[in-house]
């Protein structure tokens, strides 16, 4: 019994180290795209996948690059660091891709990028602004705007076009993103002559916020900035009306899903937040990309999927271009990515590996985020 299972266990082992040392298809161009497709913020990931796959259908039926068709293998890492670290792993030693597309939440490129660093394969996040992604190290690029920007923009449009004068902050601690991000609300909203009236604090996971939502309203702020997730701010949108906090609320572009609307419903009407592109916005490329979305998956396209989008058109630009599919070769194309029409915008890379774009700020109206203003950096 015992020699039985030994043996078929050397004999799986055996196989297995057969199978990674298989030749690799030569032909063939292997991406790896990791994100929530599971979880709290899952609407990140499945809606980016839908840019993702878009491209990839697009630029295979053409005939791929240069001559390779292009496999995408997509993980889920259920939104969650650790997943993501791991997935990342088994992307770059199990697959061997040669370049990654991933994540959206800044907490989850953070713990993937040192892994894709160590091992010299390009990463490109659609859309974490958080400063500290790209900083990890000269293989990690982003084709989104950072939190200095973004930050800015929602302090500005508190002042100036809502007439601000205080504000209260309440964020999210387990996030990389919204402690980032809140922090340059409060630095640029003071600077512009504003009052932090209160800065408070929750978890990710959390589902009760009475209490901060208590200690806020009787500080009688003009504006509340949560630089949250959807899930967490639908549910805090809803808390502070019932509690009889009437200030609108503001945040960035971690709003961004159709849970919002679902979770918060009449609680978050009236509200801001700034994001990468407007959906109803009457642009040409992004009516066609809307058109060519519609086509493929029966409903409007988000600002995740247009990353999505844009990171793989990025990417394909790049395998383009370069001498070789190896990770040198890559990264070298990737930073030198200059005004890439995306639909999202132009798209120039610089020294730090972000891209510089303008902003939206968007207004919650009848259940969905309609266009105000656009920011230019
Ligand atoms: N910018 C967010 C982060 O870095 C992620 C996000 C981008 C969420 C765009 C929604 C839309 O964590």
């Amino acid at each position: 019994m015992k020699m039985k299972l030994f043996k078929s266990l050397s004999l799986a082992a055996a196989l297995g180290l057969l199978a990674s040392c298989a030749k690799l298809p030569e032909n063939e161009i292997r991406i790896g795209e990791f994100g929530s497709m599971t979880g709290l913020t899952s609407t990140f990931g499945t809606a980016t996948h839908e840019g993702i796959q878009l491209a990839v259908d697009e630029v295979n039926a053409a005939g791929g690059i240069n001559g390779k068709l292009v496999k995408l293998v997509s993980e889920d890492d259920r939104g969650k660091p650790e997943e993501a670290a791991t997935v990342v792993e088994k992307l770059i030693t199990r697959d061997h891709v040669h370049a990654l597309l991933g994540e959206v939440a800044s907490s989850n490129s953070l713990a993937a990028a040192p892994i894709a660093q160590r091992h010299k394969i390009p990463m490109i996040s659609p859309s974490s602004t958080n400063p500290k992604v790209t900083a990890q190290g000269d293989y990690i690029f982003r084709v989104c705007f950072i939190d200095p920007f973004q930050g800015k923009v929602m302090a500005k449009f508190a002042s100036e076009t809502l007439h601000a004068k205080t504000a209260a902050i309440l964020r999210d601690k387990s996030s990389d993103y919204s402690v980032g991000l809140a922090d340059v609300f409060a630095r640029e909203f003071s600077g512009m002559g504003g009052k932090i009236l209160i800065d408070q604090a929750y978890q990710s996971k959390d589902v009760d916020f009475k209490s901060q939502l208590t200690t806020i309203r009787q500080k009688k702020p003009d504006v509340l900035f949560v630089p949250g997730y959807y899930s967490e701010v639908g549910l805090i949108a809803k808390q502070a009306r019932d509690g009889g906090l009437q200030a609108p609320l503001l945040g960035g572009d971690g709003w961004e899903s159709p849970e919002l609307y679902a979770i918060g419903g009449k609680a978050i009407e009236g509200s801001y937040f700034s994001n990468h592109c407007a959906p109803d916005a009457k642009i040409k490329q992004v009516m066609d990309f809307a058109e060519k979305h519609r086509a493929k998956y029966k409903k409007e396209p988000g600002a995740l999927t247009v990353l999505g989008y844009d990171a793989a058109g990025v990417l394909f630009d790049a395998i383009r271009h370069a001498p070789s599919l190896k990770g040198p070769d890559l990264r070298a194309a990737i930073a030198a990515t200059k005004d890439y029409q995306g639909v999202s915008g132009a798209i120039s890379l610089d020294a730090d590996r972000n891209a510089v774009k303008s902003a939206v700020v968007l207004k919650v109206h009848h259940g969905r985020a309609e266009f105000v203003a656009t920011v230019n950096p």
